[in-house]
């Protein structure tokens, strides 16, 4: 029988780089969430940012393309880049939703999203190199450790909709050499406004401006937009080299499949930007071999220059996550209506809802008292079968107490139930 090698984590030696790496908050609350899911409690479980393949399959014709491609053999190495095919598929695709005008040369394919960020900041950034990102924001803390970077924190705002501003950048833009940005942004679902966006590019700008001819390497800008095809509403998508198009030069953007059509199986992602920078990812992702599979690169090229087909499925799909997100707010502005300590941002985008739970300083039935965001977490995991995501799981500071709701596994039908339940705990609290 094997023996298990008795050593503690922080004991094993491994560079400083792999002992530090801090593990994600999100997936220490899964593993606790399972645990009652198999004991048999009912848990409305909506912190996966990811979906239930039950309730959002794929596109049916992305789904048979997968399948006839492995049919035809497509199975050897793609090229390093991504398939021609899909590339100029892509720059077809984000010129016909966006205003992009990016050839396949600017273009790059990888394994989903994850491994293109991870290659824009090992081009970037040196050890040591400051890299400013707003919080809450998604694994920048990570990616930014990963490269050995010095993370800047910057807290955003509920009256902003916990998006930065140029204000709160500016002061950091001169020592950074990465900006990294993302709308719209998980974890909240909310969006840059024109004006907002716009104001960050040009200070983005200037900066640039002010280095030239000092020998200083430029700033540049990651734009995370992942999300841009879930926008609900009225709410417009907007993006930094079309307000500001000197910018085009600093700018990398960051797309794929895995939200806008519920593939985050699948794995397909792309990269656009300027070609130099591109090719370097490239070549760094070719010795890591993130490349997307051949078959769902193949697929993916004929799904996404299939408009009519991306149009109706989004149609469809955007509604499904809209209701959602509306039957949730409308139920969080109902308890608050009534005098419950609970907040809610009307949903912009995305599949997030952002809710707050004002409830330290209450106490419970059994008399303790709530003293932090992981026992109020606590509480509605416990008495309300409520799962939620802490925005300190997302670099928040500790004491907010904001939480993110993910509706990609969620059922309309279960809202009432959950608001039931959810009423009855908030009012066992005094
Ligand atoms: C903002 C953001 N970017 C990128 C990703 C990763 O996408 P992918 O699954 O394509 O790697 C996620 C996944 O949750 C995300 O929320």
């Amino acid at each position: 029988m094997k023996q298990a090698i008795a050593v503690h984590q922080n004991d094993l030696p491994v560079s400083e780089m792999a002992k530090s790496l801090v593990g994600s908050e999100i997936i220490k609350l899964a593993g606790q969430i399972k645990k009652k899911i198999a004991a048999g409690e009912k848990i409305r479980n909506f912190t996966i940012g990811d979906f239930d393949p039950e309730i959002f399959p794929i596109p049916d014709a992305l789904k048979s393309a997968i399948v006839s491609a492995y049919e035809n053999n497509e199975t050897n190495y793609p090229a390093a880049n991504g398939l021609l095919s899909l590339r100029e598929t892509v720059s077809d695709f984000i010129g016909h939703y966006g205003h992009f005008d990016y050839t396949a040369d600017e273009i790059l394919i990888s394994g989903g999203a994850r491994p293109l960020i991870h290659a824009v900041y090992q081009t970037i950034v040196d050890p040591g190199d400051r890299v400013v990102f707003p919080v809450p924001s998604w694994n920048n803390n990570h990616y930014t450790h990963l490269s050995r970077g010095e993370a800047i924190f910057v807290e955003t705002q509920p009256e902003d909709h916990f998006m930065p501003s140029a204000e709160n950048l500016h002061p950091h833009l001169p020592h950074a050499r990465l900006v990294a940005l993302c709308s719209p942004l998980n974890p909240t679902g909310t969006t840059f406004t024109e004006e907002g966006l716009r104001a960050i590019c040009t200070a983005v700008l200037e900066e640039n401006k002010r280095r030239k001819g000092t020998g200083s390497k430029p700033l540049y800008l990651l734009f995370d937009q992942i999300y841009w095809m879930l926008m609900h509403g009225e709410t417009r998508h907007f993006d930094p080299v079309t307000l500001v198009p000197e910018l085009r030069d600093y700018t990398i953007y960051i797309d794929g499949i895995s939200k806008a059509f519920a593939a985050t199986g699948v794995r397909v992602g792309w990269a656009f930007g300027p070609a130099g920078i591109i090719g370097k990812m490239r070549a760094i992702l070719s010795h890591i071999g993130a490349w997307a599979p051949k078959a769902e690169q193949v697929a993916s090229a004929k799904f996404l220059s299939n408009i009519s087909a991306c149009d109706a499925y989004l149609a469809d799909f955007k509604q499904k996550i809209g209701h959602l997100l509306n039957g949730l707010y409308k139920g969080f502005v109902a308890l608050e209506t009534a005098g419950y300590r609970v907040q809610a941002i009307a949903p912009q985008a995305a599949i997030y809802l952002t809710v707050r739970f004002d409830l330290k300083g209450c106490k419970t039935h059994t008399g303790k008292v709530l003293e932090n965001t992981r026992e109020i977490t606590q509480y509605l995991l416990n008495e309300a079968g409520l799962a939620l995501v802490p925005f300190h799981a997302f670099g928040a500071s500790e004491d907010s107490t904001w939480f993110r709701l993910s509706v990609g596994t969620a059922r309309l039908e279960t809202l009432p139930d959950l608001f039931a339940d959810l009423k009855t705990a908030l009012d066992r609290l005094s």
